[in-house]
């Protein structure tokens, strides 16, 4: 097993990565204030999943809350289902909130916890790929409305991160390449040697080879635990943890909520900034080539989809987060592995690349 932290201080908090981790009652248990606990899922990962977990906390008085799956009930009728099961069960301020699933299941579950009774604990066992580099890190939770995604919600962090590599077994291959595209990002913006790691292993990553999965998963949480650090609130560096992300959630927002893996869209956008990137000079064609090449290899898409045009982007990427007083700011790479935060480029060479955009 595998053990990083994430410091911020007296919030501060373990992540366990490693096989068998949902058996471990140990790892649980000192973050398990009251007798209460809440298990969030879906049914998708119910039926695989959830009775494993109540066993191993067989000693607590468990709820489960069973949510529909998918990025389409990640809306506020889905969240008050939580809302309801924990009222109808008379949990109190000490109750601890438990995230099995996806980034779906871990993003609502994290937000009902930082509203329920205006904030109670809560632990993130992520049972995608996705969810175990990225979402269940860092305290981001929320839900989408239908004009922006992930547009309500707050920065509340867990307790505790277990990672069981054990449940990636039942992942379907697309949902593996959605999370490789978060894997990649990691390489792209922050570590080179990573990237070229990436390249060597990428076919056996995709077949989930146990000791490469685990490595990569451990040097994915260890950058993403390093940046939120050192900027929890998004106020400066965390931004770039969203290369690919602007033009990404243009793209899922226009295919409706789940059409495209969010892992794809992210897969599509880091190769519309790598073209951007290299259409203001900053990196060769070469090196975007091969940045692209290794985000299809993960099995990603590489374009926009088809009849989504530049207007749509632009209308779909006014409403992102990192807009400010009106000023589109994107994530672009001023080199492999080293990526910038900027307004400050040549909206020339944007409009060219949207210009040509979904044809
Ligand atoms: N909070 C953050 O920092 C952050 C970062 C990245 C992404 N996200 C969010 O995460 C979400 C995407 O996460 P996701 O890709 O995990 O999606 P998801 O939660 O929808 O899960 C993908 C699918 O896999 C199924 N599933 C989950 N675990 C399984 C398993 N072990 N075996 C078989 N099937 C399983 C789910 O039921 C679902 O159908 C998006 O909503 C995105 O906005 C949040
Ligand atoms: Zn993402």
């Amino acid at each position: 097993m595998q053990q990083l932290t994430v410091n911020l201080d007296d919030r501060s908090y373990p992540i366990h990565i490693g096989s068998g981790l949902l058996g471990q009652v140990e790892l649980l248990a000192p973050h398990i204030a009251g007798r209460q606990v809440c298990i969030v899922t879906d049914d998708t990962v119910a039926p695989l999943y959830l009775q494993r977990l109540c066993q191993t906390l067989a000693d607590y008085a468990v709820v489960p809350v069973v949510l529909p799956t998918g990025e389409a009930f990640k809306n506020w009728s889905t969240l008050q289902q939580i809302f309801d099961a924990l009222l109808a069960a008379r949990h109190d301020r000490r109750t601890t909130l438990i995230a099995l699933g996806g980034g779906v299941i871990g993003d609502m579950t994290g937000f009902a916890a930082a509203c329920y009774q205006r904030g109670v604990d809560f632990i993130q066992i992520p049972t995608t790929l996705l969810s175990q580099v990225d979402s269940s890190v860092g305290g981001k939770t929320g839900i989408n409305h239908p004009a922006g995604k992930n547009m309500i919600g707050a920065f509340y962090q867990p307790k505790a991160v277990l990672i069981d590599t054990d449940s990636l077994r039942t992942l379907p291959a697309r949902e593996v390449s959605a999370g490789l595209a978060e894997i990649i990002k990691y390489g792209l913006i922050r570590d080179r040697q990573f990237l070229d790691w990436l390249e060597q292993h990428m076919p056996a990553l995709r077949e989930l080879e146990p000791a490469l999965i685990t490595e990569a998963i451990a040097r994915s949480c260890a950058i993403k635990a390093e940046v939120v650090a050192a900027d929890e609130r998004e106020g400066g560096v965390r931004a770039i943890l969203n290369l690919g992300h602007t033009f990404g959630h243009a793209i899922e927002a226009h295919q409706g909520y789940g059409n495209w893996l969010h892992g794809e869209a992210v897969g599509a956008g880091m190769a519309m900034a790598l073209e951007l990137s290299q259409r203001l000079g900053w990196l060769s064609e070469a090196e975007q080539q091969r940045g692209v090449t290794l985000i299809a290899a993960a099995g990603l898409p590489v374009t926009p989809p088809r009849g989504m045009l530049g207007e749509d982007f632009k209308r779909l990427m006014a409403v992102d987060k990192k807009v400010l007083d009106g000023q589109l700011r994107l994530v672009l790479l001023k080199q492999m592995g080293e990526a910038v935060v900027t307004a400050d480029f040549d909206g020339q060479a944007l409009h060219s690349m949207l210009a040509v955009a979904g044809r």
